[in-house]
C-alpha cells in the first residue's frame, strides 16, 4: 500500500439531506421541526454520515418550500427558534456531524424587506432586483425611463419561469416588470450591484460566526445575468441566456474569498441548473477558489421525453450510464468534483424511477446506492432513501401541495391532455414524491406527527425505519457503503475508468488508487444478464454485494438489479 494523502476531507464524506418540514414533528403541528431533528440524532449518527444538508428553514411564506426567503437571519417560527438551531448544531457536533445550510441567494421572497422597500419606491432597493420596462424600452434599467402603459410592448423578454408562465411580473403599478425565474413570489436579485454581493457575503458570514462550515448554494449558476437582457430567437432555448453567465465565476470567487474560503474545513456545493461539464469543472476545480463540488442534473433528465420534464416515459439504462460516465470522466479530467445523487427534495424517488418499487424494491434500492456511492464524487443520501422509500400512492391532484406540480397539471389540462394522463405525468415527476414525511414506523402518520401531516404518507406499513432496523437489508447496506468509503481510498479518491461501456444493461467501472483496484458491476435491469469479469478480478474479494454469496469467475450471471464491488487480488 502506498501512503494515503493526509487530507481527503469532503471527498470521503457521505452527506445526509434532511427536508426539515418532513423529518419529525414534535409539536403536533403537522410540520417537521428542528427539535424533531434533535430527537432523531441517535438514528442519524448511526448512519455514519459526516454532514447534514438542511433544506432552508429561514423565515419564509413557504410559497416554494422555504426557497422563498423573507429573512436570511432568522429561523422560520413554524420550524423552530434560534435556540433550537444552536442546540441542534452543538448536539450534532458532539456526534461528529457538521451542518450544511442551504443558501438561497439568487432570489428573495417578495415579502423580504428589500423587495418591500423597492416597491415603496426606495431607489437603493430597486437596484437590488432586476426591474425592466416593457419590451419597447427593452434594456433600459428602471427607473431612468419609467414606461407608460400606452407604450407597453409586453414583457421585457420572452423568458419562461421554471415553474411555468412568464418570468416577469408587474412591479407594483409602475408599468415595469421584475424578473422571477421561479415563482412570482421569488424575485431575482441583481448580483451586478456590489451592494447585493456585500449582503450575500454578510449572510454567509453570519452563519459562519455561528460555527457553520457547510453551505449549499441554490441555483447558483443563474446569478450572473447580463446588463442587457434579450429575448431568445424563435426555437432558441432562453435558459442559456441567463445560465453560467460570464460573471458567475467572479461572483463565486468573491464570495469564497470574503466568506467560507477563509475556513480551512469549509464544505461547499453549488446547485447548477442546465449547465455543462466545462462550467462545472471551473466551478469546482480547487485552483479556481470557487466551490468544492457541484450538483448537476443531466443524469436525471434521461426520462424526459424530448427534454420535457412533464412527460411519463421509462428511462433507458444506456442513457443513464452514458451520462454518468461522461460526467465522471469529464470532471476527473478537469480536476472538478461531483456531488453524487439520484434523490433529493426536487426529484421523484429513485426506486420508482430507475428501479422496481414492487418486485425488486430491496435489490434495486441497494443497486442504485452502490452506483452512487462507488462513482467518483461525494455521495448525498436524501432522508428515507436509506430505507428504500418510494413515491406515495396518491390518486388525486388534490393530494399534491407543490406549486410546480399544480401549475404543471393545469398547464397540461390547458394543452388538452386528458385528466388521467395529466395526473399520471404529475404522479411520475412531482417533487412532492420525495417530500412526504419520513417513515419512522408503521403507525397511521408514520411516527412523523401526532397531528395531521402536511403531506400524507401512504405505505409506511411496510416501509419504515423500525422495520429496517429489525433486520431490513437496505439500511444495513447503506451503513456498509458509508463505512467502506472511509476504509478505501480507491472509493473516495480513486481514479475512475469505465468497463464494457457498450453493455446495454450493465454499468461497470473501476476505481483505482495506487495498488488498490475495485471493479463495480451494476445490473440496471430486471433481467438476468451475463457480464465478463477481467481475469485479475475473477479470484478477487467481494467487497460488497446486494445478493448473497455471488459466484465470481471469468463470467458472472447477474440477477435482476444485482450490484457488486470486487477488489482485485493483489499479487505480492
Ligand atoms: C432549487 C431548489 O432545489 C428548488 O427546490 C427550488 O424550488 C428552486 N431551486 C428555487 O429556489
Amino acid at each position: 500500500m502506498g501512503k494515503p494523502p493526509t487530507k481527503v476531507g469532503f471527498r470521503e464524506y457521505a452527506i445526509y439531506q434532511i427536508y426539515p418540514k418532513s423529518f419529525r414533528d414534535t409539536t403536533g403541528s403537522g410540520i417537521g421541526d428542528l427539535r424533531g431533528v434533535i430527537e432523531k440524532i441517535p438514528y442519524i449518527a448511526s448512519l455514519g454520515i459526516d454532514m447534514i444538508w438542511f433544506n432552508p428553514f429561514f423565515v419564509s411564506p413557504q410559497r416554494d418550500g422555504g426557497y422563498d426567503v423573507a429573512d436570511y437571519y432568522n429561523i422560520d417560527p413554524a420550524i423552530g427558534t434560534m435556540d433550537d438551531f444552536d442546540e441542534l448544531v452543538r448536539a450534532l457536533a458532539d456526534n461528529g456531524i457538521g451542518v450544511m445550510l442551504d443558501m438561497v441567494l439568487n432570489h428573495t421572497s417578495t415579502e423580504h424587506e428589500w423587495f418591500q422597500k423597492a416597491l415603496a419606491g426606495d431607489k437603493k432597493y430597486q437596484d437590488f432586483y432586476i426591474i425592466r420596462p416593457p419590451a419597447l424600452g427593452s434594456g433600459r434599467p428602471y427607473p431612468r425611463r419609467p414606461a407608460r402603459r400606452a407604450a407597453d410592448g409586453g414583457l421585457p423578454t420572452n423568458w419562461e419561469s421554471k415553474f411555468g408562465g412568464p418570468a416577469w411580473a408587474p412591479f407594483g403599478d409602475t408599468g415595469n416588470y421584475y424578473l422571477h425565474l421561479y415563482d412570482p413570489t421569488q424575485a431575482d436579485l441583481n448580483w451586478r450591484n456590489p451592494e447585493v454581493r456585500d449582503e450575500m457575503v454578510k449572510i454567509v458570514n453570519f452563519w459562519r460566526a455561528k460555527g457553520i462550515h457547510g453551505f449549499r448554494f441554490d441555483v447558483i449558476n443563474v446569478i450572473g445575468k447580463a446588463a442587457e437582457l434579450k429575448s431568445s430567437a424563435p426555437g432558441e432555448d432562453p435558459r442559456y441566456m441567463y445560465t453560467d453567465g460570464p460573471d458567475v465565476n467572479a461572483y463565486l470567487q468573491q464570495l469564497n474569498a470574503e466568506s467560507f474560503g477563509q475556513d480551512p474545513d469549509s464544505v461547499t456545493v453549488g446547485e447548477m441548473s442546465s449547465t455543462s461539464i466545462q462550467n462545472c469543472v471551473e466551478y469546482s476545480n480547487p485552483d479556481n477558489h470557487e466551490l468544492d463540488m457541484v450538483f448537476s442534473f443531466h443524469h436525471l433528465k434521461v426520462d424526459y421525453l424530448n427534454g420535457q420534464k412533464w412527460s411519463n416515459v421509462r428511462f433507458n439504462p444506456i442513457d443513464l450510464k452514458r451520462t454518468l460516465n461522461e460526467w465522471a470522466l469529464g470532471m476527473q479530467e478537469g480536476n472538478g468534483w461531483n456531488a453524487l445523487f439520484l434523490n433529493n427534495h426536487d426529484q421523484p424517488r429513485s426506486v420508482n424511477r430507475f428501479g422496481d418499487p414492487t418486485t425488486y424494491r430491496v435489490e434495486s434500492a441497494t443497486m442504485l446506492a452502490t452506483m452512487i456511492h462507488m462513482l467518483r464524487g461525494t455521495p448525498y443520501i436524501y432522508m428515507g432513501e436509506e430505507i428504500g422509500m418510494t413515491d406515495p400512492e396518491y390518486h388525486s391532484i388534490d393530494d399534491y401541495v407543490d406549486v410546480e406540480a399544480r401549475n404543471a397539471y393545469n398547464a397540461l389540462i390547458d394543452q388538452g391532455v386528458d385528466a388521467a394522463e395529466a395526473f399520471a405525468i404529475v404522479h411520475s415527476k412531482a417533487r412532492d414524491n420525495s417530500r412526504t414525511p419520513m417513515q419512522w414506523d408503521d403507525s397511521p402518520n408514520a411516527g412523523f406527527t401526532t397531528g395531521t401531516p402536511w403531506l400524507r404518507p401512504t405505505n409506511q406499513e411496510h416501509i419504515n425505519v423500525a422495520a429496517e432496523e429489525q433486520g431490513g437489508k437496505i439500511l444495513a447496506y447503506y451503513k456498509k457503503l458509508i463505512r467502506l468509503r472511509k476504509q478505501h481510498l480507491a472509493i473516495s479518491i480513486g481514479e475512475y475508468q469505465p468497463y464494457q461501456l457498450d453493455h446495454p444493461q450493465v454499468y461497470a467501472f473501476t476505481r483505482t488508487h495506487e495498488d488498490e483496484k475495485l471493479l463495480v458491476i451494476i445490473n440496471l435491469s430486471d433481467k438476468e444478464i451475463a457480464c465478463d469479469i477481467p481475469e485479475d478480478f475473477a479470484t478477487g474479494e467481494v467487497l460488497i454485494a446486494n445478493y448473497p454469496n455471488p459466484t465470481v469467475a471469468d463470467t458472472i450471471q447477474l440477477h435482476p438489479y444485482e450490484a457488486l464491488t470486487l477488489k482485485k487480488e493483489v499479487v505480492a
